[in-house]
């Protein structure tokens, strides 16, 4: 298991990363256009910082533009930069071709058919939108578990890293669904260890350990 930051931002990458128990870092095109560095900088910057794996996704118009692409943001750093491919066809073959050299991430799966696919090109991660999912087809754990289904029939080796988690609870039943990891913005992934009644406890052992003390 593992809990990865969703995040391009470096403030937020160094803040968790301080926590301790976070895995490593994701990224895609719609964070990196919120920033002015290039792509290449903020995942060498995230690089330098996180102590595992950090997702970049291809973006060019054409497999040959996408593997060169591929390759050249893997070569930043070949330990840790994890290749996100989107869940295509056409980028399943990408993902087989670049298998002997690179394993990559598949992202945007949406359906058991995608993740089956996936598992054969040889992906190591299968990466569903869990929220966007339950948004657009009406329960992304159900295809959390759909997609686990199908991870466990293949006895593996790929997993799965739910994306797209909004609140605690939806990042809680994505792990139950079957997801082996999972990728949050900073704000799920602080809220993640608290409870309003841990606070009401705490709350009142520090009251009643203060009075015992007077
Ligand atoms: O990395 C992609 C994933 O996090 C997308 O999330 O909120 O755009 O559905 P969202």
């Amino acid at each position: 298991m593992g809990i990865f930051l969703d995040s391009v931002n470096i403030d937020d990458v160094r803040k968790a990363m301080e926590l301790g128990f976070v895995s490593g870092v994701t990224t895609n095109p719609s964070l990196m256009a919120k920033v002015s560095e290039s792509p290449r900088k903020v995942i060498e910057q995230i690089c330098g910082i996180s102590v595992g794996p950090v997702f970049y996704q291809v973006t060019a118009d054409t497999p040959e533009e996408r593997e060169k692409e591929g390759r050249e943001f893997h070569a930043i750093n070949p330990d840790k930069v994890m290749l996100k491919i989107p869940a295509t066809t056409e980028n399943m073959a990408l993902v087989a071709k670049l298998k002997p050299d690179i394993r990559c991430a598949v992202t945007a799966v949406f359906s058991g058919h995608q993740a089956y696919v996936a598992c054969e090109a040889g992906a190591r991660y299968l990466i569903p939108y869990v929220n966007r999912a339950t948004r657009l087809m009406g329960d992304g754990c159900s295809l959390v578990a759909e997609i686990a289904s199908v991870v466990e029939t293949l006895e593996g080796p790929a997993e799965i890293l739910a994306a797209s988690i909004k609140s605690p609870s939806e990042a809680m039943n994505a792990v139950l669904a079957g997801a082996h990891h999972l990728t949050l913005p900073l704000d799920v992934l602080l809220s993640l260890g608290n409870h309003p009644l841990s606070d009401q406890a705490i709350a009142e052992f520090n009251q009643n350990s203060g009075r015992s003390h007077q």
